[in-house]
């Protein structure tokens, strides 16, 4: 059958496809006549069948029956004379298959990352390019460095994001800081511990490892002691908002403990920023990276980097060449720095105007609103899941809102829960890595992801396929149970309204 016969079969009618594409009648039955629905209806039919006929199987059905003809002049008349074209020399490199421009399909990103880009970020994006020193452009830095200032609540002058995702950022943080032979504690509960004990040894560095089970919090007293046991250790460094895991660490605890031992403390803020309070000045934070893909709600391939003067002053004093070219502190600030830009590299302008526009919007959402939100969703979406008989990884004490980890039931097939899901709803969520692969699904609310609507997909989804795989649920009980915690979220909130307006009539 092709699409516009499957069409046909799933609403019924040709009627019943007319009606819902907003068409005429006559038109849906060219479609079936010929034999495909046309291309530019892709995303449509796999938005409208949730996912039944994909745009991929719309787009590959028009081509067979209606390629695409790129060429403008005959075979051997190029028009600067080369009388090599179309089938000769050349395309003895050229793609096997007929390749068509690429239509990413709609879904929903409920894993860990990347999360939906909001409209006004995406609009932002496809504006015309310039220069990475045009003076416009430069404008444009100077107004996102004070944004990322507000995000990450700091007063840092050396505060902006490096071209690169979350990886380089957490590089950046190494390369810069430490120093062949240095003795660096890091701190594992997760994958991403483990990441930054690789960076310690490729920069030469001697790492001390504070391990904490998968699924708990960095544990402050065995911080405490590695710290005491060892020093010399100048460094320490910890994931804030562990993503393999869901679980949050007492962020401001341990850059205590580590300045009690004169350690410089780096954190990895990859997860929790917009998501979960960040105070890098409160807190002392010495250095600190992000990502644009999480909570951010942005293109990925850019980390918002943050270091304090007092770093910026031990970067500066090392005597020995800091390994990176690209990721030298020194010379990044040659493009990034108050004054006298000079070419570094060129920037990903459009990325960085995407960047502009999604911190924007976090301004004017305000942080505390936006940890809010992350909140509110969190308390409905567990309350869902809870009510569908599932079980988190980590303690509610120590859960991040735009992580929730929950462990697969015993029996049912992890990793067929998330493709029915990708395929029939169009909605993706993470899978466990490393010890927790096979035995968790991550359900990231993050950023433009962490959204009312998204909480009551993935329920009634997720309801739907483990109820077909033969888990006993009851799709409407988690629903139900989603719905009550809005509105008891929503009457306390009035509650406090109406309080504080009494108190300010009163006043
Ligand atoms: C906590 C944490 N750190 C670092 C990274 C690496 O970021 P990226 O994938 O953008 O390189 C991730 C990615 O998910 C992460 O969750």
């Amino acid at each position: 059958m092709n699409c516009a016969e499957r069409l046909v079969a799933i609403f019924g009618s040709q009627a019943e496809v007319a009606r819902r594409f907003r068409l005429d009648r006559a038109v849906v039955n060219n479609w079936v006549k010929s034999g495909y629905v046309p291309a530019r209806w892709a995303m449509e039919v796999e938005h409208s069948t949730g996912g039944q006929i994909t745009a991929v199987e719309v787009l590959n059905g028009a081509n067979a029956r209606k390629p695409i003809r790129l060429k403008s002049r005959p075979d051997g008349e190029s028009f600067f004379g080369s009388t090599f074209s179309g089938s000769d020399m050349m395309n003895e490199f050229a793609p096997a298959k007929r390749i068509n421009s690429f239509h990413p399909p709609q879904r929903t990103l409920m894993g860990p990352g990347p999360t939906e880009i909001h409209p006004r970020v995406l609009t932002t994006m496809s504006q015309p390019a310039i220069g990475y020193l045009d003076p416009i452009f430069v404008e444009m830095m100077e107004e996102l460095k004070s944004l990322l200032r507000y995000a990450y609540q700091t007063k840092n002058a050396l505060t902006f994001p490096i071209s690169g995702p979350g990886s380089v950022g957490m590089e950046y943080c190494f390369v810069n800081l430490v120093k062949p032979g240095d003795k660096v504690i890091v701190c594992r509960n997760g994958v991403f511990g483990g990441r930054m004990i690789e960076n310690v040894e490729r920069c030469g560095g001697v790492p001390i490892v504070v391990e904490d089970k998968w699924g708990e919090p960095v544990d402050p007293q065995k911080l405490d002691d590695a710290l005491m046991q060892n020093r010399d250790a100048r460094l320490v460094a910890f994931v804030h908002a562990e993503t393999s895991t869901g679980v949050l660490s007492d962020a401001k605890t341990l850059v205590e403990i580590a300045h009690k031992y004169d350690a410089l403390a780096i954190v990895d803020a990859v997860t929790s920023l917009g998501g979960s309070p960040v105070l890098v000045d409160a807190w002392k934070i010495d250095a600190i990276y992000s990502a644009s893909q999480k909570c951010l709600s942005c293109t990925p391939g850019l980390s918002p980097v943050s270091f304090s003067d007092r770093v910026v002053e031990y970067v500066k004093a090392r005597k020995d060449k800091i390994h990176s070219w690209f990721m030298d502190m020194n010379l990044l600030l040659g493009y990034w720095g108050a004054t006298n830009r000079t070419y570094h590299h060129t920037a990903p302008t459009n990325s960085l105007f995407a960047l502009h526009e999604a911190l924007l919007l976090i301004r004017e959402e305000g942080l505390d609103n936006c940890w809010a939100r992350h909140q509110r969703h969190h308390t409905a979406l567990k309350a869902g899941l809870e009510a569908m008989g599932l079980k988190f990884l980590v303690k509610e004490q120590h859960q991040i809102p735009q992580m929730n980890a929950v462990i697969c039931p015993e029996g049912v097939n992890e990793a067929a829960v998330r493709k029915t899901l990708l395929t029939e709803f169009g909605l993706e969520i993470g899978a466990g890595l490393g010890p927790l692969a096979g035995k968790i699904w991550r359900f990231g609310l993050m950023g433009y992801s962490c959204r009312p609507d998204n909480v009551m997909l993935c329920l009634s989804a997720l309801g739907s396929v483990l109820d077909d795989m033969g888990y006993a649920v009851h799709v409407g009980d988690a629903e139900a149970a989603a719905h009550s915690a809005y509105a008891s979220m929503h009457a306390k909130a009035a509650q406090a309204k109406k309080r504080r307006e009494a108190a300010k009539a009163a006043a």
